[in-house]
């Protein structure tokens, strides 16, 4: 596809997917872009990142709202929700079919993957905008401290999600052994969500107290790559102020934490750490390459995750890499995954963060097959959630904003 025609359909598809107003519940302006109209009518916090990016391309103006309005969100705390609802008059109908860990009524009491601080550098880089910079940068030291403070109480580094959804790959099948899944469908994954949140109720909203209680305490190695990513742009933009040191510090231990505590020396991967005890999951996902999007991460261990697991056949190298999972995965799925998702099908998004990052380590063939796929993906099948990786096939939701991560390719 010309890149004319892929701006075009990817401006369709941001514009179509704008919502602008006043909040009812708060009285605050918002202005951002849906992931879907019909699936996800809200603001998600990663997707309005990845959106602001692609933003970069079209309307400088709207980047710069979208993160505004995302920012708009951060609470007294520190504290920035997965999900905001800006539109309540939709939320009845999308809890009636999905499940929010909540303790107000307007957000959710949950995080997602800490991508934000890189997607203001990358929006105060486009428009030179010292006074969106100078907004966010409280509002974004305030939310990386937050994290630290009550997602990481051992101090290590790494932080911790409590719940699958916080770490942005739903149902991945790193998730199925800690959350007991038998039956292997989306209803199953609901249905073992549920006992979470149940054990949750009375603790929900001290974050701190739900990791001790040790039920769904995940130190995640996408989470935790994106954490450290998230902070070397927080110290770049902090330049020479002196909370600056602060961040970068913090990055170069999650990025060490990584490195000693999961990854593991025999499978040539990266593995979450599941429980107080840090029990390594060994179950390699798109995740275990996530480490790759540290440029300081050390060569050796780029090589076995490029030369081991992203280039071989019999895993990640696909004709439409990268799969979410590897195809040497017996719980593999390629195809149509009826809402459980993560669990085999290519997304724009993690290919946007790896193929940058074997760009960045020397890799720019496989970079380069990894857009001219991505991209070929979406000629033949639109904007789409995300695609079979042996046919393309569109699946999930249609006209999904991340997607237009294309133009950042
Ligand atoms: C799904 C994805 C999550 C995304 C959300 C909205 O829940 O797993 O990563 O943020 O949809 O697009």
């Amino acid at each position: 596809m010309e890149r004319a025609e892929l701006e075009a359909q990817a401006r369709q598809i941001l514009l179509t997917n704008l919502r602008r107003g006043v909040a009812d519940w708060n009285g605050k302006e918002f202005s951002f872009v849906v992931p879907s109209l019909t699936g996800y009518p809200f603001q998600w916090f990663w997707d309005s990142c990845f959106h602001a990016i692609a933003l970069t391309h079209l309307d400088l103006e709207q980047a710069k709202s979208e993160l505004t309005t995302l920012l708009s969100g951060a609470q007294p705390d520190g504290f920035i929700p997965h999900i905001i609802f800006w539109e309540m008059e939709k939320q009845p109908d999308f809890l009636s079919r999905n499940i929010v860990g909540m303790t107000s009524p307007y957000f959710s009491a949950t995080i997602q993957p800490p991508i934000v601080a890189y997607a203001v550098e990358r929006v105060y880089r486009a428009t030179g905008d010292e006074e969106f910079l100078n907004s966010a940068l409280p509002v974004l030291t305030a939310y990386y401290r937050w994290l630290r403070y009550h997602r990481d109480p051992d101090e290590d580094g790494l932080i911790a999600v409590i719940q699958p959804e916080e770490a942005g790959t739903d149902c991945s099948p790193k998730y199925d052994e800690a959350l007991g899944l038998e039956d292997l469908s989306n209803q199953g994954f609901i249905a073992a969500l549920r006992k979470v949140y149940a054990a949750y109720e009375p603790m929900r909203g001290d974050d701190r107290r739900i990791l001790a209680a040790d039920i769904f305490h995940f130190e995640d190695v996408l989470v935790n790559s994106i954490y450290a990513f998230g902070l070397q742009s927080l110290a770049r933009m902090l330049g020479d102020a002196p909370e600056a040191e602060e961040f970068r510090r913090e990055a170069d231990k999650t990025r060490d934490a990584l490195v000693e505590k999961c990854w593991n020396e025999k499978a040539g991967a990266f593995f979450d750490l599941c429980g107080v005890a840090e029990k390594q999951v060994e179950v390699v996902t798109i995740s275990s390459l996530m480490p790759l999007v540290l440029a300081d991460l050390p060569r050796n261990i780029v090589e076995r995750l490029v030369n081991d697991w992203v280039s071989n056949p019999e895993h990640f190298w696909l004709p439409y890499p990268l799969p979410s999972v590897p195809a040497s995965n017996p719980k593999f799925m390629p195809g149509n995954p009826r809402g459980f998702i993560w669990r085999g099908p290519t997304w724009v998004n993690t290919n946007w963060f790896l193929s940058h990052s074997l760009r960045g380590h020397g890799y720019p063939e496989l970079a380069d097959t990894i857009v001219a796929k991505t991209h070929e993906a979406i000629e033949l099948s639109g904007f789409r959630e995300y695609y079979n990786p042996y046919t393309a096939e569109g699946l999930g939701a249609r006209n999904f904003g991340w997607t237009t991560l294309a133009l950042d390719l």
